[in-house]
């Protein structure tokens, strides 16, 4: 798969396998422009690629401000004329990233809404803020991180679930108003995969959890040629957790 001088604006892009999705797009030939919440994180991790003879631009944003998710999409513009691939990591588990790990009916209201603000809406702002650009190019891909959570529900995480529904049906309802203007939009839902030690206590039928490289490399796919007839669509990678049947 080639991504040469192609433009991605990835989320959540300091960390994890946002900054692998991002790291294996420049190998592949991409220009990337990086973006988190944390600034000295998300700017080293640019100035590494770089480093490495890549092209990547670092940027600080917050997906839950919209004004600070425009002025993203306005620099790409701005720089390169164009976005031909948003990916959506942004995002997590409130009581984990919170620090709440209380029962739904206790959490403060904060919690709830960083659940659902930065899992779910911070997707919804970077999708209208490129829309329009990938509209008028006629081409276009995004994919927005789902998790198993958003099919099988979590007490533990119950507004990271509903915000992780709601990307199902955000990716849906964007693929078919994309669709006519050759913007494919498509939706990748993980079960447990080893970003943090943490996650290898969560069950799996395949006995283990993933590595980071097999969720990205099946979201690379989905943004190349190859993946060209494929929209709307949820792709749970989660080693048969789905299948049902697990604690
Ligand atoms: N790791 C897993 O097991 C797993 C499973 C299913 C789904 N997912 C999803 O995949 C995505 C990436 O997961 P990961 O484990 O690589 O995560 P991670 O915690 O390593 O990275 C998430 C990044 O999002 C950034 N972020 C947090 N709030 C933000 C905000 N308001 N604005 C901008 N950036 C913000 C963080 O700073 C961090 O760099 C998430 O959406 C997660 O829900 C992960």
């Amino acid at each position: 798969m080639t991504f040469e001088n192609k433009i991605a604006i990835i989320t959540g892009a300091a960390s994890g396998m946002g900054l692998l999705a991002a790291q294996e797009l420049v190998k592949a030939g991409a220009k990337v422009v990086i973006v988190d919440v944390n600034k000295e994180a998300v700017e080293a991790a640019a100035q590494d690629i770089c480093t490495r003879g890549g092209e990547a631009l670092g940027l600080q944003s917050d997906v839950r401000i919209y004004a600070q998710v425009k002025a993203v999409a306005g620099e790409a513009l701005k720089k390169y004329g164009r976005i031909d691939i948003l990916l959506n990591f942004a995002g997590g588990a409130e009581t984990r990233m919170c620090n709440c790990h209380k029962p739904f009916h206790e959490l403060p209201v904060e919690v709830i809404d960083w659940g659902l603000d930065v899992n779910l809406k911070g997707a919804v702002y970077f999708c209208h803020a490129v829309m329009g650009a990938m509209i008028n190019q006629k081409n276009g891909v995004i994919v927005n991180l789902g998790s198993v959570t958003g099919v099988e529900g979590s007490a533990g995480a119950v507004n990271y679930s509903a915000a992780k529904s709601g990307i199902i049906g955000l990716t849906k309802a964007l693929a078919l108003s994309g669709a006519p203007h050759g913007v494919r939009v498509c939706c990748v839902s993980p079960g447990p995969v080893l970003t943090r030690p943490g996650m290898a206590n969560m069950q799996t039928r395949l006995g283990r959890t993933a590595q980071p490289i097999e969720v990205v490399d099946l979201i690379l796919y989905l943004c190349s040629d190859k993946a060209a007839f494929i929209t709307g669509a949820n792709y749970l990678i989660d080693g048969g957790r789905t299948c049902g049947g697990m604690d």
